[in-house]
């Protein structure tokens, strides 16, 4: 018997990468594989959920029961879950945006032009959607609860305590160890007001499961 910690609960996950587009064949993307995100939207609907997942472009079939919503650019992640943020209660994003997207579209493909110089490419900076998530009023008001992940390379702890503030969110939750993506297993760091705590090596799911009770135990008013 599982607890249906969040009966009653809507959880919107973004899970997976982005791809910022360059011309009709090209663009800039990256190696997130989604698992994380679709591991907490499993766990969020066994818990008794209703889970939407806004998904960049990945290879995993789509949870028995969740609503899920592919998009291709971070700026269509953005008003795909700011829409959905209206609605939900809790809003926990997996997925790895791309930081900037290229400056300019080129309808056609982009040609050699035989001059034997490459083209140069000019970025802008994506809209941060776990950002922009985290100051609506929704959030702000305390009826839609965000958490945040973290993927670095060195000083996690330190990033991940700077990162949880910088976004203005209650939980921020670290991947330990420097490459999970695509792994089936992982470890976790979960950062909150009050301290630390670690979630050791484990299957995503596993982990998922256990993201989801801290989760519940953390929602304002209910007594879990
Ligand atoms: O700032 P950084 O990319 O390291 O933050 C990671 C967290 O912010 C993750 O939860 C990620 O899903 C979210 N994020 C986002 N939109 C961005 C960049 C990051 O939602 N443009």
């Amino acid at each position: 018997f599982q607890p249906k910690l969040l009966a009653g609960e809507h959880v919107l996950v973004t899970a997976g990468p982005t791809f910022e587009a360059l011309d009709p064949i090209r663009g800039i993307t990256n190696h997130s594989s989604g698992k994380m995100g679709f591991s907490i939207a499993r766990a969020a609907r066994d818990a008794g959920a209703e889970v939407t997942l806004v998904a960049g472009p990945v290879h995993l079939p789509t949870p028995r029961g969740v609503r899920r919503i592919d998009v291709l650019s971070a700026n269509d992640m953005l008003a795909a879950t700011v829409h959905e943020a209206e609605r939900a209660t809790v809003f926990v994003a997996t997925a790895a945006v791309a930081d900037w997207r290229p400056a300019s579209h080129s309808d056609q493909k982009i040609k050699k032009d035989g001059s034997g110089q490459p083209p140069v490419l000019h970025f802008v900076e994506n809209p941060d959607v776990l950002h922009t998530v985290a100051q609506s009023a929704r959030a702000q008001s305390g009826r839609l609860f965000c958490v945040g992940f973290a993927a670095e390379s060195e000083n996690l702890l330190a990033h991940a305590k700077a990162k949880r503030e910088r976004k203005g969110i209650p939980l921020l939750v670290g991947n330990i160890g420097p490459l999970t993506f695509g792994q089936d297993h992982n470890s976790l760091l979960l950062v909150d007001a009050d301290g630390v705590r670690e979630l050791p090596h484990a299957p995503k799911l596993v982990l998922a499961r256990e993201l989801v009770a801290e989760i519940a135990a953390r929602l304002p008013g209910r007594n879990h």
